[in-house]
């Protein structure tokens, strides 16, 4: 492979960090030549500039402004550019190069995740947030600009890798697989009393703390079923969550003769992270080996949306159309900070959701986004309701 110039947008969070694991590997190895360009974080100035240095990357960018002295301190006496601010963040992202992971966490990924696609390099895919929010839009924009869109989330790749692009009429539907989350066995009550230590103790993967609560409360899985509609032109009627505590299988996909191709893989986000780097080739990385018999079992069960009314949400917000996606996001992003910050209970996520979605519904701005205004529009007066109901206690 040929020198590639590669950018990580969220280079100091879980999937950033993993990213940069494989880049170690990739550039030890001597398997590819790359620069690193930029890398982004929100406001670990420290970690950023250490991965800067160790990569030699061109600017390091921090999202919040009062980091931006730190970061220039800790990269004193190198040649590395440093900025800092939402719209620094946006032209790092918009600087050439030819492989950009997007590892930005929420909804403030989708500016710099839209920078890249327009770019027209391959834009490995991490934040899920942006597609759920702004799908039709984003998707158009990949269209347009001839970017090369590769998903990492784990059930996203295993799709991708068995899914017949020539024939999607032959597919009758697509089983994302979900852990379950630690409170997979727990009574609804034990459930709606836990903390957020409890939550973000996830029982196959190690994530940072939004995603470790989505996956608790299955809204991980409906925003993943969101995401698959987009990234694979699935009709919403054919997407289903099974639930297999083992997270072997990432995803299963059915065809109309009978076949069922799945894809297995260590749960390990090295593995579909190096998938995407590599595409179309693969990598040799030190990422453990499935070992099926030390693991024996395999087990599959049905999503319990009684005891997870998040996935109900979302499944009911993928059925509505892109407004109540969007809406669905920006409350969930909310409730899920409030919750972190022990401000409101796990169970009152749901609620705030909930509310927002029904509140939404009945408002002016219950139409389809049809620009990016729109959807910071949708965003802005979704964010809006929700911390009204969390203040008011009415979630
Ligand atoms: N973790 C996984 O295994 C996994 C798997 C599949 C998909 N994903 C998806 O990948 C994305 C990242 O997840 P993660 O677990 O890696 O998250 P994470 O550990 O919380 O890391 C988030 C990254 O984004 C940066 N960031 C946070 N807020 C920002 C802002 N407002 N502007 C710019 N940068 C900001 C953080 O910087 P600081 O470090 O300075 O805060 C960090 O670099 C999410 O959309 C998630 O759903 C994750």
């Amino acid at each position: 492979m040929s020198l590639r110039t590669i950018s990580v947008l969220g280079a100091t969070g879980s999937v950033g960090r993993s990213t940069l694991d494989v880049l170690r590997q990739v550039r030890e190895s001597g398997q590819f030549d790359f620069a690193v360009e930029a890398l982004t974080a929100n406001k670990n100035a420290a970690e950023l500039a250490e991965q800067a240095r160790a990569f030699g990357a061109r600017v390091a960018v921090v999202a919040d402004e009062a980091a931006l002295p730190a970061l220039k301190a800790h990269l004193q006496g190198t040649a590395i550019e440093a900025a800092a601010g939402p719209s620094a963040i946006v032209e790092a992202a918009a600087r050439p190069a030819s492989w950009t992971m997007a590892a930005i966490v929420g909804a403030a990924g989708l500016k710099p995740t839209l920078a890249a696609v327009r770019n027209g390099g391959t834009v490995a895919l991490a934040n899920k947030e942006c597609l759920v929010s702004a799908g039709d839009l984003f998707m158009a924009e990949v269209k347009s600009s001839g970017a090369r869109l590769l998903p990492v989330d784990s059930e996203h790749n295993a799709i991708f890798q068995v899914f017949d692009f020539e024939r999607p009429e032959r597919i009758e539907r697509i089983q994302l697989t979900a852990s379950g989350g630690p409170f997979r066995t727990w009574t609804q009550a034990a459930i709606d009393a836990a903390t957020p230590e409890q939550a973000c103790r996830h029982p196959t993967w190690n994530m940072g703390a939004k995603i470790s609560v989505d996956s608790a409360s299955l809204m991980n899985k409906g925003l993943e079923l969101i995401e698959a509609h987009y990234l694979f032109g699935t009709p919403t009627q054919r997407l289903e969550v099974l639930v297999h505590p083992q997270s072997i299988i990432h995803s299963l996909v059915s065809y109309s003769d009978g076949s069922v191709l799945a894809h297995m893989g260590s749960p390990d986000m090295r593995v579909p992270i190096a998938h995407a780097l590599a595409w179309p080739e693969r990598l040799a990385t030190d990422s453990p080996r499935l070992d099926l018999a030390a693991i024996g079992a395999l087990t599959f069960e049905k999503p319990d949306t009684g005891r997870f009314p998040c996935l109900a949400l979302a499944q009911a917000a993928l059925a509505d159309g892109p407004a109540a996606r969007s809406v669905l996001n920006a409350a969930n992003e909310i409730a899920v900070e409030a919750f972190l910050q022990r401000r409101i209970s796990f169970g009152t996520i749901a609620s705030v959701v909930g509310a927002t979605l029904e509140a939404s519904a009945g408002m002016n701005c219950w139409r389809s986004p049809s620009s990016l205004d729109d959807v910071a529009a949708l965003d802005f007066a979704a964010r809006r309701l929700a911390s009204t109901f969390i203040a008011e206690g009415k979630g």
